[in-house]
């Protein structure tokens, strides 16, 4: 079962990288990078595996995206763009929904732009209302977008990235969290 739905997030994940193949990328790492920070926080493997398929699974809502957006990567997005952009939590998780995926992956997959403060959406929930899956795939999310290379942003170092993810610990990530991340890349690289 779990195998099979494995194969199934990994083949929806596919066709999102035929509207966008950095999308596609982008979600292979985020899951890598989450799998690794929720095997060191040690937890249960059932939960592990969660997190991993929500991190291939997190942007799929980009799916529903009018070409305009994908096209749209130049420039500082418009207002009516940013809007169309903030709803790709909601339309992933209808999308997921009904679908054979656990409830806490479609969850992850919903929560993964919620920030620690509030500022997050698309509920704007804070702290522990956040569920610890998101937080994770939130962090592995921004380290990656940090570290590559973007058509309106060059990437940056290790170390730059590292502070860039401490500065947001005060406000957005939970600390801990960053911190525990940072000794994984650290010790086992990229
Ligand atoms: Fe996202």
């Amino acid at each position: 079962m779990q195998k099979n739905t494995l194969q199934t997030a990994a083949k929806i994940a596919h066709r999102l990288g035929a509207r966008d193949p950095y999308s596609e990328d982008h979600a292979q790492r985020v899951s890598w990078y989450a799998r690794r920070l929720a095997s060191r926080l040690h937890l249960p493997e059932n939960e592990v595996e969660d997190i991993r398929m929500a991190g291939l699974l997190h942007d799929i809502g980009k799916i529903r995206f009018s070409s305009k957006v994908f096209r749209n990567v130049k420039e500082h997005p418009s207002k009516a763009i940013l809007k169309q952009i903030k709803k790709h939590p909601e339309m992933g998780k209808t999308l997921l929904e009904g679908q054979g995926f656990p409830p806490k992956v479609i969850d992850y997959v919903y929560s993964h732009h919620e920030r620690e403060n509030g500022t997050g959406y698309p509920r704007g929930i804070t702290g522990e209302r956040i569920p610890l899956g998101a937080k994770i795939i939130g962090i592995a999310d921004t380290f990656d977008a940090l570290i590559t290379d973007r058509p309106y942003q060059k990437r940056r170092s290790l170390q730059e990235a590292f502070l860039v993810l401490r500065k947001l610990s005060v406000s957005s990530f939970d600390p801990v969290l960053v911190e525990t991340f940072i000794t994984e890349i650290t010790i086992n690289g990229l």
